[in-house]
């Protein structure tokens, strides 16, 4: 059973009101720099990151924004050309390498590819790293057998790799970063090889952990719905730096930032000559839905509701809404919406 063993000391911890906001994981002016034959490259730029105790943080950013450099500076496999790394309090950067190998212990890392060894069953997978670090046979197995019923594979444990399906690998996966008992969880694109469904299994997988052992939980990905779906906050990477970061329930508030647009995106309508777009946007901390419906409904000739999206993202419902405008009623249409207390953005030839 999971309640018993070498978990059950941490699942009696946290609770989420219970959980301290104490910083877990603190990235303070993190810079690395790497020196090709063609120059050099500024892969992380100054990156200041405090994720709390406990909570689920997601990293987002295009191709080469420097996630991967991120994370493994975090564990220290890269070494940074400069800043701090701490975890829990203790700067990573600063302990020499022998000290090194043993804090690593706090760091479990699930990676995109799971890399199982392909001729050992499930159970002999997870206890490895126990086996690595001098227990017993028994005693790893035993542990193992719990961490696999964690992750929903309890009564899977003698089978092979090859005999699961790509999620039950990645579970696997999960189980055997946590085996040494980590405190905080790196996961590099760890859905990015899944279909959706799968995914969101491994993601439900990432949360119950989270919850159950107070795990902190730092997730790479490029696909927002990771964002939706697990996390308590996230970060935008651009070029080395963070260019937005915080809580969901603020970033998706903050109506004209990239990271609220990604997280409740709009589809492409059509605009028309002599036509103007305007999208307006809303969070059920503020309006209803019913009363934004009602406020479009009641704009008068000349408009139209082109396309819209609501998303229930931290617990609030929060919504974008298209609308197409003749451009002789943009003025009157703006103002209306911005006179209700509505975040209007308005597209137009010449403006950003
Ligand atoms: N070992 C290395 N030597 C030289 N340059 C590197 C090295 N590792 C990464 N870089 C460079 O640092 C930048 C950030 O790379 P990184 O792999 O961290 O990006 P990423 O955000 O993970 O991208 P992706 O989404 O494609 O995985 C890129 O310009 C990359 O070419
Ligand atoms: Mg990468």
């Amino acid at each position: 059973m999971v309640a018993s063993g070498g978990v059950s000391g941490r699942l009696l911890v946290p609770s989420t009101l219970e959980r301290s906001a104490r910083p877990l994981i603190k990235l303070e002016d993190l810079r690395k720099e790497f020196h090709t034959k063609a120059g050099q490259v500024t892969a992380l730029d100054g990156i200041n990151l405090t994720v709390p105790d406990a909570a689920v943080h997601g990293i987002v950013g295009p191709s080469g924004a420097g996630k991967s450099t991120l994370i493994r500076c975090l564990t220290l496999l890269e070494r940074p050309t400069s800043g701090a790394v701490k975890i829990d309090g203790e700067d990573l950067a600063a302990l020499p390498e022998r000290r090194l190998r043993s804090r690593r212990r706090r760091i479990g890392m699930v990676f995109q590819h799971v890399n199982l060894f392909d001729s050992r069953t499930a159970v002999a997978n997870v206890a490895y790293p126990l086996r690595v670090s001098g227990q017993s046979k028994a005693a790893a197995q035993a542990r193992a057998r719990e961490l696999l019923e964690l992750v929903g594979l309890a009564g899977r444990d003698q089978s092979y790799p090859a005999q699961l399906s790509g999620g039950q690998q990645q579970r696997v996966g999960i189980a055997r970063a946590l085996a040494s008992g980590p405190s905080v969880l790196l996961c590099d694109e760890p859905s990015s090889a899944l279909d959706w469904s799968t995914t969101r299994q491994v993601l439900e997988v990432i949360k119950r952990i989270n919850q159950a052992l107070g795990l902190t939980v730092l997730i790479i990905t490029h696909e927002m719905a990771v964002v939706r779906q697990v996390c308590d906050s996230v970060s935008l990477l651009s070029k080395g730096r963070i260019v937005q970061s915080g809580p969901i329930a603020r970033v998706v508030t903050d109506y004209g930032s990239p990271l609220s647009r990604e997280l409740i995106p709009l589809a492409a309508a059509p605009v028309g000559e002599a036509r103007a777009q305007l999208e307006v946007s809303f969070s059920s901390a503020d309006f209803s839905v019913r009363e934004v419906l009602r406020l479009l409904a009641d704009l008068g000739p000349d408009t139209a509701i082109e396309a819209g999206t609501l998303e229930t993202l931290a617990g609030q419902r929060v919504g974008r809404f298209q609308l197409v405008v003749g451009v002789n009623a943009r003025e009157r249409v703006t103002g209306r919406l911005r006179e209700a207390g509505l975040y209007v953005s308005r597209e137009e030839a010449g403006e950003e």
